[in-house]
């Protein structure tokens, strides 16, 4: 997988492509994408299911992907470790399901991840303030989580902002991610709101070149960044 290509970094999520051929749909992606997004549901904590663990080790053992793994499960406190353990690049768990979220982000980092914190669209995201330093990345949810192909939430952009605010307060460097209904139009928003990492999944694996249009996201994505001056 590619390197990080400056201060934007595209996600594609393969919620959307054809899960019988993961391995196939990721390198359809060729040397474009900067993380591969992986959406783990537990059918609990969102009403949708997916895969988990075994598959996402299976990836990691047969390429070098950078895993950013969205676990949109019930009890990451005991599940989430393992992830970082198997390889994963990032690590991003629900706020709202975590007990002891300060812990979790410490095992994530002791384990090699970044660790995130990801918030639902009802979740304040001064709920993360006074524990931003332990965060590597503060995924902001602009779709209700759980499915792919859903309508991007205008009024989460508000939120990014102060996703960004906090950010700028950490004493280390943090990723403000955005995940939900992202395609050429929203990124322009989410980025000049102060997003720097872009989920895209139906946005991607529904265009004829999936790897071309990660690159046009990275393009619009840089130039927004950049005229709002939040790299
Ligand atoms: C939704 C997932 C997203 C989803 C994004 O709960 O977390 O990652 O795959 O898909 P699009 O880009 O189609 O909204
Ligand atoms: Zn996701």
């Amino acid at each position: 997988m590619a390197a990080n290509r400056g201060c934007v970094v595209i996600s594609p999520s393969v919620l959307n492509a054809d899960l019988s051929d993961l391995r196939g749909e990721i390198e359809r992606l060729g040397d474009n994408a900067d993380w591969i997004h992986l959406d783990v549901m537990d059918g609990h904590f969102v009403p949708n299911l997916t895969f988990g663990l075994p598959v996402i080790e299976s990836l990691l053992t047969r390429s070098a992907i950078e895993a950013d793994c969205h676990l949109m499960i019930e009890d990451p406190d005991r599940w989430a470790p393992a992830y970082a353990q198997a390889g994963a690049a990032s690590v991003t768990f629900h706020l709202e399901a975590a007990r002891d979220p300060v812990t979790l982000c410490r095992a994530l980092r002791a384990n090699g991840a970044r660790a995130g914190v990801a918030v639902k669209p009802g979740t304040p995201i001064d709920q993360v303030a006074a524990m931003i330093d332990e965060v590597d990345l503060l995924l902001v949810m602009t779709v209700e989580p759980g499915f792919g192909g859903q309508r991007f939430m205008t009024d989460m952009l508000p939120k990014v902002r102060r996703a960004r605010e906090l950010a700028a307060s950490a004493s280390t460097m943090v990723w403000v991610q955005v995940d939900g209904g992202i395609d050429e139009q929203t990124i322009v928003e989410a980025a000049a709101a102060g997003a720097t990492a872009f989920v895209a999944g139906s946005a991607v694996f529904r265009a004829p070149e999936p790897g071309e249009m990660v690159q046009r996201l990275r393009e619009i994505a840089t130039r927004a960044v950049s005229s709002s001056g939040s790299s």
